[in-house]
């Protein structure tokens, strides 16, 4: 597969030197943008005046991953600040077409996030408004946790489905992604990867993105 991207996630960089920690992951294919609103998730990071600031000086796309209520008011914002690809909750979301259409229009990638607990199958014919689905691989709200092989399946029944349909959408996989948790991804059928401790952990940011395609691709 050509087109495996890996996306870290600066949740867990320094959050005082943004700018110096978007610059040690140049090599990476997006940088992962996690926004909380401390509503839909027990936790609270940034809005979309420091998107449009990330957005200034990132060496590459923002990719921004919305833990938000009522993402039909404020997903388009992001796409208008810059953001490349924008994620939004299904579960948050009243009218997921309006919205997905609505970020599409305002010049980014619409993709729609389910939580673990939450079935792929109702959203299938979601399929056609979207570029890419991501699906949690851990509760979201907080870095660091364990990644939930269970979650398998489901990218399996995205990537069929959308087989079937014969759409090419891309499948990112958010949660406990390593070098160890990595393979099954793929296997699966994801192709975009989102890393925040596995990389920022590491004492050498470049090396691990390497190490994560290397081990991706193999
Ligand atoms: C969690 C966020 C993730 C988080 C992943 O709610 O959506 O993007 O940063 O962190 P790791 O890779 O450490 O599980
Ligand atoms: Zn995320």
């Amino acid at each position: 597969t050509p087109h495996l991207q890996i996306s870290p996630s600066i949740l867990s960089a320094d959050f005082a030197n943004l700018e110096r920690e978007l610059g040690r992951i140049a090599d990476a294919d997006w940088a992962h943008v996690d926004v909380m609103d401390n509503h839909f998730v027990p936790n609270l990071t940034l809005g979309q005046p420091v998107v449009e600031a990330l957005v200034r000086v990132s060496p590459v796309p923002i990719d921004c991953h919305l833990m938000i209520e009522d993402p039909d008011r404020w997903a388009p914002g992001y796409a208008e600040a810059g953001a490349r690809s924008v994620t939004f909750h299904v579960e948050a979301a009243a009218d997921p077409v309006a919205t997905a259409r609505a970020i599409r229009a305002a010049g980014a990638r619409a993709a729609f996030a389910v939580k673990p607990g939450t079935p792929f199958e109702p959203y299938e014919e979601l399929l056609a408004e979207v570029d890419m689905v991501l699906v949690m691989t851990v509760e979201p709200g907080f870095g660091g946790q364990s990644f939930m092989a269970d979650q398998m399946p489901k990218v399996r029944a995205v990537r069929e489905a959308a087989k079937r349909r014969g759409t090419d959408v891309w499948i990112q996989v958010d949660g406990g992604v390593s070098l160890d948790t990595i393979g099954q991804c793929v296997e699966a059928g994801a192709d975009v990867f989102v890393a925040g401790s596995a990389v920022y952990g590491a004492d050498d940011v470049a090396a691990r993105i390497a190490e994560l395609r290397a081990t991706a691709h193999a």
